[in-house]
């Protein structure tokens, strides 16, 4: 990929590493919905696609999609509070089992306007799955239950991130080091 020659970056996770992240991941959600009917993974787009893929095809138990796309960035590079519902969920989650499927978790910003709007909604229960936590950078406090894989502050891209809207497609998360 030519633009990808332009960067300075290096490999943080492999695709095997990613793979066997993943895997662990599945292992304790396919545990812990053993006795639930069906599993709703709501993706928040664009960044989830990936990995809610990969994800929901370890997964063993009967899992529905939906999606949503929530806008936190005004220009800047860390979101702002004022998070928007740019694009809403196709269906009613009153009664669901959901899953809030993300790849990365930075200020906590989005997720926690996503999860108070989900849980007015009145779902049987809600969990919050991310592939890529990055705890240092925290600003707003949100319960998460599955953790990929911790990661220090790095601008990261690859499997689902993106830099100006590019890179999304690398089948691994690479660091980008400053020019
Ligand atoms: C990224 C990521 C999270 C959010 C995390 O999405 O997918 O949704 O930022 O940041 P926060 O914890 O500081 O709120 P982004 O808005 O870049 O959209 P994208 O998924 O389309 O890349």
């Amino acid at each position: 990929m030519s633009k990808l020659n332009q960067l300075n970056y290096e490999v943080m996770i492999s695709e095997e590493e990613i793979g066997q992240i993943l895997d662990t991941v599945a292992a304790k959600i396919n545990q812990d919905y053993a006795d639930v009917d069906n599993l709703l993974l709501v993706g928040l787009l664009k960044g989830s696609v990936v990995v809610m893929s990969d994800l929901a095809r370890r997964l063993t138990g009967d899992v529905h999609f939906d999606f949503m796309t929530a806008s936190s960035y005004h220009g800047g590079t860390e979101s702002s509070g004022d998070v928007k519902i740019v694009m809403d969920l196709a269906n009613s989650i009153r009664g669901r089992h959901v899953m809030l499927v993300e790849d990365i978790i930075d200020t906590g910003r989005t997720l926690s306007k996503v999860r108070e709007l989900l849980l007015s909604r009145e779902p049987a229960s809600l969990k919050i799955c991310t592939f890529l936590d990055k705890p240092s950078r925290r600003v707003v406090d949100v319960p998460v239950d599955y953790v990929g894989r911790e990661i220090p502050d790095e601008f990261v891209i690859g499997y689902g991130l993106d830099y100006a809207e590019s890179y999304r497609q690398l089948p691994y998360i690479a660091k980008v080091n400053p020019a």
